[in-house]
């Protein structure tokens, strides 16, 4: 079964109508999702990544019954991860020697996971091309961290199609393809949760890296993604979206989630939430325990929230498991320029309170006064953590100043002074990779590319790349760190 997207291009996927987890059990796939791989009939035959291999079997079958396997000319992997090059084993045993273009860091990985070195990998970089005849040439964009090392773009002249991977894609499953044809409600959700889920931490990436395909001035007819619909309709909806959400996005919205070992702090989050309606109605508030709630909806609500509240009842002293979990994913994800505040109900101790609101600092978070309440709230508690959310409420109306710092105010109840990390000698501040979190010192600089120690970041050269991750200078923070 084939979908035709041109005259001379044929999506040749898969869907997944079941799948409910991804990246293990990290990603909660609502809607299923598809697994996209596209064949180009030019002059050549080219087949645009594989998929997931749990379908390499129905992959082959499909395609067989399409062309002679024999036919293609050329294999172009846009990303190694297995939901993508998962099906090349069995492609492979029936066409070895195929060339397979992709990124050096996918030969990598698709070694790593196939165990084939010997396959012909052709490695590509960004302004490589490859004439597929008929005057038309495939031209590969280097992505990475978009979202893996490995990962790239191919864009198909003549045709103006650019094929993403999993950048402008969604885990979404319909059988229609195209975007014009789908619940767009439905489409739109999925598309944020993805980003939200998946992209966030890149989000510098993302501007630089979408202002450097738009600077290129290239037409644009279709992005046929590696997941969920091909924009066919306003493609460049999707990428104004993506330079949206790059961009300290939030609305005017706070979110609060939990957990409760005796239902106290869901009654303190109750009382909390009151008092921001109270106080700002205009704002939407969303409250979600993290033990029943799905993980990933409550990551897209910080996504899209000014600020968030998190509580925890105390318990051995530590903040409950299921809030450090969170915690360390909304870590990970780097977001910034959002306000947070800690509460939480405690018996003997208030360590979780404590351990919550250091945490939010460390994540990045402006943080606002935490809140403690002992045993079950009587009626002045409540009204102490309703007088609280006015409190917030009014000072999270402030606006946020785009591009103000990520890192936390000192918290009222344990202030903690930060001063940016400026070596002795004045050589200006210590940078760090928003990316890997490698920090550039100025006081040694960095030798193997040529910058002498003592080079403040000003004079360190626009071509400098991160030894870690190998992205640019515009990634990089001031690195900021707790005084004693
Ligand atoms: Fe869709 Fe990064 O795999």
């Amino acid at each position: 079964m084939t979908i035709l997207l041109k005259e001379n291009i044929h999506w040749v996927g898969q869907r997944d109508w079941e799948v409910r987890d991804f990246h293990g059990t990290e990603y909660k796939t609502l809607k299923g999702t598809s697994y996209n791989s596209y064949l180009i009939r030019e002059e050549k035959t080219v087949l645009i990544d594989t998929v997931d291999h749990r379908f390499s079997r129905e992959f082959i079958l499909n395609l067989a019954s399409q062309i002679d396997l024999a036919s293609i000319d050329y294999i172009v992997i846009n990303h190694a991860e297995e939901d993508h090059a998962g099906a090349l084993s069995e492609l492979m045993a029936r066409i070895p020697g195929t060339p397979i273009y992709c990124t050096a860091n996918a030969i990598d990985s698709i070694t790593g996971h196939h165990h084939q070195p010997l396959w012909n990998f052709i490695p590509v970089k960004t302004g490589d091309s490859l004439d597929i005849g008929n005057g038309k040439q495939l031209v590969f964009i280097e992505t990475p961290m978009l979202h893996w090392p490995d990962s790239m773009m191919t864009y198909l002249s003549g045709d103006a199609v650019l094929f993403s991977n999993d950048a402008f894609g969604q885990h979404y499953c319909d059988e229609h393809l195209f975007n014009d044809e789908v619940d767009q409600q439905e489409l739109m959700e999925q598309c944020l949760r993805y980003f939200a889920n998946i992209l966030t931490p890149f989000s510098p990436l993302v501007t630089a890296k979408i202002n450097e395909v738009l600077g290129f001035n290239l037409p644009l007819s279709m992005i046929a993604t590696a997941h969920g619909v091909v924009w066919r309709t306003d493609p460049a909806q999707i990428v104004g979206k993506y330079l949206e959400w790059a961009d300290h996005y939030q609305e005017n919205r706070i979110t609060l989630f939990y957990d409760s070992m005796s239902n106290n702090t869901r009654m303190m989050a109750d009382a909390l939430a009151q008092g921001i309606h109270e106080a700002d109605p205009s704002v939407a508030v969303k409250i979600f325990n993290v033990a029943r709630h799905d993980k990933n909806e409550i990551l897209t609500q910080v996504f899209r929230s000014k600020a968030i509240l998190v509580g925890s009842s105390t318990m051995n002293n530590v903040m409950m498991p299921k809030i450090a979990g969170m915690l360390e994913e909304i870590t990970g994800l780097r977001f910034r320029n959002k306000k947070a505040a800690a509460f939480g109900s405690y018996g003997w101790n208030g360590g979780a309170v404590d351990r919550i609101q250091t945490r939010l600092m460390d994540a990045g978070f402006t943080t606002s006064l935490s809140l403690k309440s002992k045993w079950r709230p009587d009626g002045s508690a409540l009204e102490a953590c309703r007088a609280h959310g006015r409190q917030l409420a009014r000072e999270w109306a402030l606006a946020t100043p785009p591009g103000s710092s990520r890192v936390a105010a000192p918290a009222a109840a344990k202030p903690a002074a930060q001063t940016p990390v400026a070596p002795a000698g004045d050589v200006g501040p210590a940078m760090q990779c928003s990316v890997c979190q490698w920090v550039y010192q100025p006081e040694l600089g960095e030798p193997l590319q040529g910058v002498a120690a003592g080079t403040p970041w000003s004079e360190v050269p626009d071509n400098f790349l991160c030894p870690e991750c190998s992205l640019g200078k515009d990634v990089f923070d001031v690195l900021r760190e707790k005084a004693a």
